[in-house]
């Protein structure tokens, strides 16, 4: 079992080239497998979660290979419709896989994804969806049957909350369905633009991702393209976390700051100095930290739920009393007892966290409990006095491309064994 091993206390300073998205590279992962042709993904990250998907790609008949940051998909051999149970285990994004393969096979068996670690994950918004589209669905001892009798066809579809994975999937789902397909409320997330532009460069005909109504007119067929994944805005959130956290002055190359204002806004009320290019952020940590009012976690172009963990540990020492609300996930705050483990002053009512600054975290064994609570523990380890150890950091590899030779390269002391 590997762990990290953190010695706190070291400014960060120097420059890091930001990964790329784990939230983008999966869906067009799954979208590879609808073009006739070979498909190069460029600045993947190296994941576990990334790994998972060449997995069923492979099983469902594709050829998948990954070299260095290229994930080069040849969706030509496909001939099976079937992920099996345990890849729906392995990775709960894995839902995403099912518009895709009912596009190119018309039918899709599945897993029905149960609870994770953040709560329920309820799917009723991807398949209302895809019933409307023509998808017929039968449910049994867990497994969905999911077959398309006359075709897949447009529609219109107002979805009731803006789902990203249901925004996903309806988009995979129509790229290649008879006629034309309108998305109200869809999501508006960076990674939902990213998707649409890679399908928009195999062939399909897409407008109106990144605002509220995405419209879709179906192709016969899509072809394979070379494309360059979106660079990862939560992971660049941690690095400037992890920066405020314990001090210093970090520069950030191959990142989107148009796509991180909500979050560099709360940094700026935290009093850290930010400075953005097209794609580069300079970050000078504030000293001192200050609480920030709100911190409520929303949809895009709102504060990201997958940044809340992040922020909270690096507001545990900030100056004041900073109240946390997060409105996407039920059980977000799990990470809460590792970091009061540490030293922080945290009280959590239902949806809310009240963080109470205090002047120092000390290291403590702690064991991470999901990707960002575990990207949580990290910062909470690189500012804590003595030596940290982090377990289960399986969770960590998830969504983080060798964390530890990043954060080693600025200045922290980190080790995994
Ligand atoms: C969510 C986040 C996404 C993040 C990802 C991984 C939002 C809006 N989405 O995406 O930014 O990267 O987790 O942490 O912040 N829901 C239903 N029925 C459905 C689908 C969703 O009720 O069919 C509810 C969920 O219970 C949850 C909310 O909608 O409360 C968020 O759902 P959704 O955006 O679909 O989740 P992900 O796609 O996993």
């Amino acid at each position: 079992m590997q762990k990290f091993v953190i010695q706190g206390g070291r400014h960060l300073e120097g420059e890091i080239s930001v990964q790329g998205a784990k939230n983008s590279a999966l869906p067009i992962a799954a979208a590879a497998l609808l073009c006739d042709g070979t498909s190069c993904l460029e600045n993947c990250p190296r994941l576990s979660d990334v790994f998972a998907a060449c997995k069923i790609l492979t099983n469902l008949g594709c050829r998948c290979s990954i070299s260095g940051n290229i994930v080069t998909v040849d969706a030509h051999g496909m001939h099976s419709s079937e992920i099996p149970e345990q890849f729906m285990c392995e990775m709960r994004s894995s839902i995403i896989f099912l518009g895709a393969v009912l596009g190119r096979m018309g039918s899709c068996t599945l897993g029905y994804p149960g609870g994770c670690e953040l709560g329920p994950r309820p799917i009723n918004l991807h398949l209302q969806a895809l019933r409307r589209m023509g998808v017929k669905i039968r449910e049994e001892n867990g497994i969905l049957h999911c077959t398309t009798p006359v075709g897949l066809h447009g529609a219109r579809i107002h979805l009731q909350f803006p789902s990203v994975g249901a925004t996903e999937n309806i988009l995979l789902a129509a790229v290649t369905a008879k006629g034309e397909t309108t998305i109200s409320n869809a999501a508006r997330e960076p990674e939902i633009i990213d998707l649409a532009r890679f399908l928009r460069r195999c062939g399909a005909v897409i407008a109106g991702e990144g605002t509220g109504t995405i419209t879709v007119s179906g192709v016969a067929q899509l072809h394979g393209c070379t494309y360059p994944i979106m660079p990862d805005r939560i992971v660049a959130a941690t690095w400037l976390a992890a920066a405020a956290a314990v001090g210093g002055v970090l520069r950030l190359r191959h990142v989107c700051p148009a796509d991180m204002e909500s979050i560099l806004a709360v940094f700026e009320e935290m009093n850290c100095r930010i400075s953005t290019g097209e794609d580069s952020i300079c970050f000078h940590a504030g000293t001192p930290l200050y609480a920030v009012r709100t911190l409520k976690t929303m949809p895009y172009p709102g504060f990201p739920t997958d940044a809340q963990a992040i922020l909270m540990a690096a507001l545990c020492r900030a100056k004041g009393t900073s109240v946390i609300e997060e409105t996407i996930f039920e059980n977000r705050f799990r990470h809460v007892d590792a970091l009061v483990r540490m030293g922080a002053d945290i009280r959590t009512a239902g949806r809310a966290a009240i963080v109470n600054g205090v002047q120092e975290l000390h290291g403590a064994a702690v064991e991470a409990t999901d990707l960002r609570g575990g990207a949580a523990m990290l910062i909470a380890g690189l500012c804590a006095a003595g030596e940290t150890v982090i377990t289960e950091i399986h969770h960590i590899d998830r969504g983080y491309d060798s964390p530890e030779q990043v954060l080693r390269s600025v200045g922290a002391e980190i080790i995994r064994t």
